[in-house]
């Protein structure tokens, strides 16, 4: 299903644009606990607007990043440009469930729920064999997902504000309903925008995986390439792997750690800053 949002880069930039420093903190600290060598290269699928394409080459790393909204991608490229990183980050076309490539990544990263947009099974256990192909053994994939709550969702949501250039976006996203049996999460989006002077109003239903902690592991589990390794909370802090995970937890952080001993990988490769 194709979304109204992001056909609209800018004004999904504007909103989802924060210091992404302390995120930053934390992979490297997850690279020094958990990759057994030095992270050079990093994967981003649904890479969006590329907030992390540019935030990532500031700090030394090569990053490639692919969307399947070419708005979003024509706007990640010309900030790129803009930015004069292309040596160092490239945005390119491509779909979660078939994007394809070999051994090519240290580290991969799926931020802020967008692994939901896969919404079956055999769509997301693909995605995890495929990124954990993607990554030399011993990599890692962090994925930023919230789990089904445990109480009624709050349909009243979030809301806040962002200003850039004479441009305000007032997002507020909610979940309006969880349904267990689809394993479906029914989220709304509503967007007031005053583009200088110009009102623009978006409504729009997301539906998005439901997720349930035990079956998360399970689908990671099944896709024979990737292992849970560790969980961390939305300020940083570790959460044992045997805790009873759940929405009202908010956001975390799941490092999925590439297991595939094999002697396939390629030695030469086409990712950025090679
Ligand atoms: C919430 S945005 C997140 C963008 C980016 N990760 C960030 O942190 O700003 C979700 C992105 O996922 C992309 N997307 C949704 N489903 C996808 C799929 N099946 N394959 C590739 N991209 C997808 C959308 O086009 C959108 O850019």
């Amino acid at each position: 299903m194709s979304h109204e949002l992001y056909n609209l880069p800018l004004y999904y930039d504007i909103a989802f644009t924060w210091d992404l420093n302390p995120e930053l903190d934390f992979f490297d600290r997850l690279y020094e606990s958990y990759v057994p060598f030095d992270v050079q290269r990093i994967l981003e699928p649904a890479c969006g607007t590329g907030r992390f394409l540019r935030a990532f080459p500031t700090r030394g790393y090569a990053i490639t990043g692919y969307d399947r909204s070419p708005e979003m991608l024509a706007f990640a490229s010309a900030r790129i440009a803009e930015a004069g990183i292309g040596e160092m980050a490239e945005a390119v076309p491509g779909e979660m469930a078939s994007a394809k490539y070999d051994c090519e990544f240290d580290m991969a990263l799926n931020s802020i729920n967008s692994l939901g947009y896969l919404l079956t099974d055999e769509e997301i256990i693909l995605h995890f064999k495929l990124t954990g192909e993607a990554l030399r053994p011993g990599g890692i994939y962090v994925v930023h997902i919230a789990c089904a709550l445990d109480c009624e969702p709050d349909p009243e949501g979030d809301t806040w504000t962002m200003k850039r250039d004479g441009i305000s976006v007032t997002t507020t996203w909610g979940v309006e309903r969880e349904d267990r049996e689809t394993r479906l999460s029914h989220q709304l989006c509503r967007m007031e925008i005053d583009d200088h002077g110009r009102s623009v109003t978006l409504v729009e239903p997301h539906v998005t995986r439901l997720w349930f902690y035990e079956e998360f592991r399970d689908l990671v589990a099944r896709s024979g390439t990737l292992e849970l390794k560790a969980v961390y909370s939305e300020k940083f802090d570790e959460i044992p792997l045997d805790s009873q995970i759940t929405g009202e937890m908010g956001n975390l952080y799941y490092v999925l750690k590439a297991v595939r001993y094999s002697d396939e990988c390629r030695s030469e490769n086409s990712a950025p800053g090679r």
